[in-house]
């Protein structure tokens, strides 16, 4: 059977003409029990359109393993790795995840309390909010009239050691509904967005070059970015900036030498823009918080110099430098007409190309507001292709 693909609704506030290939809801198959001809179309169909929804989904966690991993076989482990040992406690990540013990590649999300799920006798969930994590915070006051922040744009990756995921699932068991929030950017910018409570919020990677001003377009295809040993533990002292798009420069990051232990081999470099598999387009995808420092390449031969930033190629190691560049590449891609917040629904099964988007966590909960999710990633077999030569050329 043919799968169906239908645009995903947008609202009021998104640009439609930035949203034509992004986004569509699959009909006419169930996620849980595809065959491998309509796996085939959902995998192209995912490169193509970045996130796939499927409403009322019935979907296990084995179920939900199992589709994860068929977009990339040899991948075992969670994106974050399997075990939770000592080394990553002190992760700002840590407090976010509870394991189905079952399938320990899945992972319990929410917020409130939990009983009998999936063989968790008790889990107590919390939604992450902006006020633990960003510099400043939405006053008590304002937060009761339903304002609101991004929590943190990212890719679902380790950044360090581990490949990141190629997609990430993310299923919506239970759903409280709640007034809708507005996010406040306080950027100084009087950016603001209206979203559903609790939305997770997207953009898409492909749009955040696509924007860019041709020298920046030509900085892009020749970097890479070097993201911090540990980066979840070395940012966990730090605050992030209001719009949730990378961490403020106050030097309060942990030294390196009292990170857990590290080797410089598995350090991750990626490129700055990330080649799509089936489209061949050029994603912009970079973790602001977990970056340290960026690799310049010079210009190619036969490139024009004029207007060009750093042509003999650069090695930027002053953080708050290297954060100031990338914040001003990626900034104008979370404009509020760029962004796709996902209205969820109980049974709401979402599929995003985690190699080609940006997404974040966004608003507050009360406690007893009950939020399940089950999620799923898996560390990639291999770290992400770049920019090729052509590409190189063509935009450089
Ligand atoms: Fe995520």
């Amino acid at each position: 059977m043919a799968i169906e693909l239908l645009p995903l609704p947008l609202p009021a506030s998104a640009d439609a003409s930035k949203f034509n290939d992004f986004g569509r809801e699959v009909k006419g198959v169930s996620p849980g029990t595809l065959s491998e001809e309509e796996l085939e179309q959902v995998k192209e169909a995912l490169y193509k359109h970045d996130v796939l929804l499927f409403r009322n989904a019935d979907f296990t966690p084995e179920q939900q393993y199992a589709l994860t991993k068929a977009f990339d076989p040899q991948s075992e482990s969670y994106g974050h790795g399997n075990n939770k040992t000592e080394s990553t406690k002190k992760s700002i990540l840590h407090p976010d995840l509870k394991t189905i013990p079952r399938v320990p590649q899945v992972q319990l999300i929410g917020n409130g309390t939990v009983y009998n799920h999936e063989g968790l006798a008790e889990a107590k969930l919390k939604h992450p909010s902006h006020t633990t994590f960003h510099k400043t915070r939405v006053s008590p006051e304002d937060e009761a009239k339903g304002y609101t922040r991004f929590y943190r744009w990212h890719i679902d990756a380790a950044l360090y050691d581990l490949s990141p995921p190629k997609v990430t699932t993310l299923y919506g068991l239970e759903v409280p509904k709640g007034e809708p929030q507005t996010v406040r950017y306080d950027d100084g910018t009087g950016d603001e967005l209206h979203v559903p409570l609790g939305t997770t919020a997207f953009v898409s990677g492909r749009t955040m070059f696509d924007i860019l001003p041709i020298e920046l377009k030509s900085l892009a295809v020749r970097s890479r970015v070097k993201y911090s040993p540990h980066p979840y533990v070395w940012m966990a002292p730090a605050h992030a900036m209001s719009t949730g798009l990378g961490i403020e420069s106050e030097g309060l990051e942990l030294p390196l030498d009292e990170l857990p232990p590290w080797e410089e081999s598995r350090v991750k470099i990626f490129p700055l823009t990330w080649k799509n598999p089936v489209t061949g387009a050029l994603h912009f995808q970079v973790h602001p918080c977990g970056v340290s420092e960026l690799l310049v390449a010079p210009l190619p031969e036969g490139a024009k110099r004029e207007g060009a930033l750093f042509p003999d190629g650069a090695h930027l190691t002053n953080l708050k430098e290297v954060r100031e560049l990338l914040y001003k590449m990626q900034r104008p891609a979370i404009a509020p007409q760029l962004i796709y917040p996902h209205d969820w629904h109980e049974k709401d099964l979402v599929l995003f190309h985690n190699r080609g988007v940006l997404h974040t966590v966004v608003g507050a909960f009360t406690p007893d507001q009950v939020r399940a999710f089950h999620q799923c990633n898996l560390a990639a077999s291999s770290d992400p292709v770049g920019p090729s030569e052509d590409d190189v050329k063509k935009w450089a």
